[in-house]
């Protein structure tokens, strides 16, 4: 099946500024390609700084006008968007297909998801409450409200060319901030099309502003915003030295900062789990995207008893999972995102061998389907001086480390810098209690693999960032809290 659109027209290739489509103002543009082929799907505008502070002048001009919008009317703009995302779920999951390569159905799956937070926080927008303060002293009332921080730049990363921006786009927008995005240079299609559906559901011009930028001028484009006193906020999702960066470099305007940073999700099978469900918890947490997720498991820890049957089991299903293009409707696992991140899986495997792992399935590149597969991997007898469990893989491949009781398998599993998701399975109640508040996480998965809603709070602790997307905390990010104490009331 060929990754076709219907609309056409949702493959852009400019920028989106004040509500229309410029190209970079020195004219360049570079080559988005397909992962699965390395062929060239389109290109797109090569953005600077002068593009950057272009979206920020338009989101300048169109914030006063939209943060004094009544919320319902706010409200009612996303449910339009949300309503035209799912009407192109096809259209857009295809786009997704295409430019990230993970299989179709992921990617429709993807549109659903992404547009569940636009639906999520139109509603948001409807309940941001603030406080009357109890009276603390005669003829004066002391109030506490809400207000939009301002301009907002969202930087998001490829493995979810959708989600990731609709989660930041979304409550921005609700709170009555205006927002410049960037989106990655590997998967810039979807965030434009996002744009285009934005306009068409009424999203005023310069509300809304998204310029593309190559790997080289992302950083002086970005480097603009960091700079630019009138972006109050940054969004990002992606690498903790990335993370890092733009804290310091925005440390001069005091940003207030989201940052949903790198992971190192340990996954911990104790003795008395019910193994099938560890096992088929474990697939769907670890294989979606391929591997490719912040909060996949990349460190899986098994109790010796029940070792040796665990890995058998999951050798068998990892073994039996379909790894072909996205056009191929039977397809579980598609390409890696490129070149680099495919060298640094087989790095990871290669030096797991080298001290002594055992590779009981995969463990090797697919070149015969493209220039970006590689097999899904189960490694046993994985240790703590290996790339693998100090680096996150993001990847399709399973390391299993064995642990002989509780406290050994909590110790090691905090025993990271990162503190996005963690998962256990165990059958017993106290040690569930326990072991969910042992755990250094921000997301804590227990006998479930499955995590992400837009109605649950997401993000890390410790390396792996501030700040949480969704859920009715989700919005928070996006407001100020400014006190109001009126006296003269007696
Ligand atoms: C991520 O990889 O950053 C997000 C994954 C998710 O939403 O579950």
């Amino acid at each position: 099946m060929a990754l076709v659109l219907e609309r056409k027209e949702l493959i852009c290739s400019k920028n989106f500024i004040d509500g229309q489509w410029l190209a970079a103002s020195s004219g360049e543009r570079f080559a988005v390609t397909d992962p699965a082929t390395g062929e060239r799907i389109t290109e797109v505008a090569d953005s600077g700084p002068d593009d950057a502070r272009a979206a920020t002048d338009a989101a300048a001009r169109a914030l006063p006008a939209w943060r004094d919008l009544l919320p319902k009317e706010r409200a009612a703009i996303l449910h339009r968007w949300n309503a035209l995302m799912l009407a192109h779920q096809d259209d857009l999951g295809a786009l997704i297909s295409l430019e990230q390569g993970k299989p179709l159905a992921e990617g429709r799956g993807e549109v659903a998801y992404g547009a569940s937070y636009v639906a999520w926080f139109a509603d948001e927008a409807t309940r941001i409450y603030g406080d009357i303060i109890p009276q603390q002293q005669r003829g004066k009332r002391m109030t506490a409200v809400k207000e939009p921080i301002g301009i907002v730049a969202a930087i998001t990363p490829w493995n979810f060319p959708l989600a990731m921006i609709a989660r930041k786009i979304a409550p921005a927008l609700a709170a009555g901030c205006t927002v410049v995005a960037k989106p990655a240079e590997d998967t810039p299609l979807t965030a434009l099309a996002l744009a285009l559906l934005a306009h068409e559901a009424g999203v005023p011009a310069g509300v809304l502003n998204v310029i593309t930028a190559s790997r080289e001028k992302a950083v002086p484009a970005v480097g603009n915003w960091l700079e630019d006193a009138r972006v109050r906020k940054i969004t990002f999702t992606g690498s903790t030295p990335v993370g890092k960066y733009l804290a310091r470099e925005s440390a001069n305007t005091l940003k207030k900062l989201s940052l949903e940073l790198g992971g190192n999700a340990p996954f911990i099978v104790f003795d008395d789990a019910d193994l099938d469900a560890a096992v088929a918890g474990l697939l769907a947490a670890k294989f979606r995207n391929g591997g490719q997720t912040c909060v996949c498991p990349n460190r899986v820890y098994v109790q010796s008893g029940v070792y040796a049957k665990f890995a058998e089991l999951l050798s068998q299903r990892v073994g039996q999972l379909k790894v072909a293009p996205a056009s191929d409707p039977s397809a579980q696992i598609g390409p890696m995102i490129n070149s680099r991140a495919l060298d640094k899986i087989a790095r990871h495997v290669d030096d797991a061998t080298s001290h002594g792992a055992r590779i009981l399935a995969g463990g090797k590149r697919l070149p015969e389907l493209g220039p970006n597969y590689f097999a899904p991997t189960v490694i046993s007898d994985a240790t703590a001086d290996m790339l693998l469990c100090s680096e996150e893989t993001f990847g399709p491949v399973v390391p299993l480390f064995r642990f002989e009781d509780e406290a050994e398998a909590v110790k090691a599993a905090n025993d990271t810098p990162f503190g996005l998701a963690s998962y256990f399975y165990s059958q017993d109640v106290k040690r569930i209690d326990r072991v969910s508040r042992a755990l250094e996480a921000g997301i804590v998965g227990v006998n479930e693999g499955a995590l992400a809603s837009e109605a649950a709070p997401f993000g890390g602790v410790k390396e792996s960032g501030y700040g949480r997307e969704g859920s009715k905390y989700g919005l928070d990010d996006y407001l100020s809290i400014k006190y109001v104490c009126q006296g003269g009331l007696d």
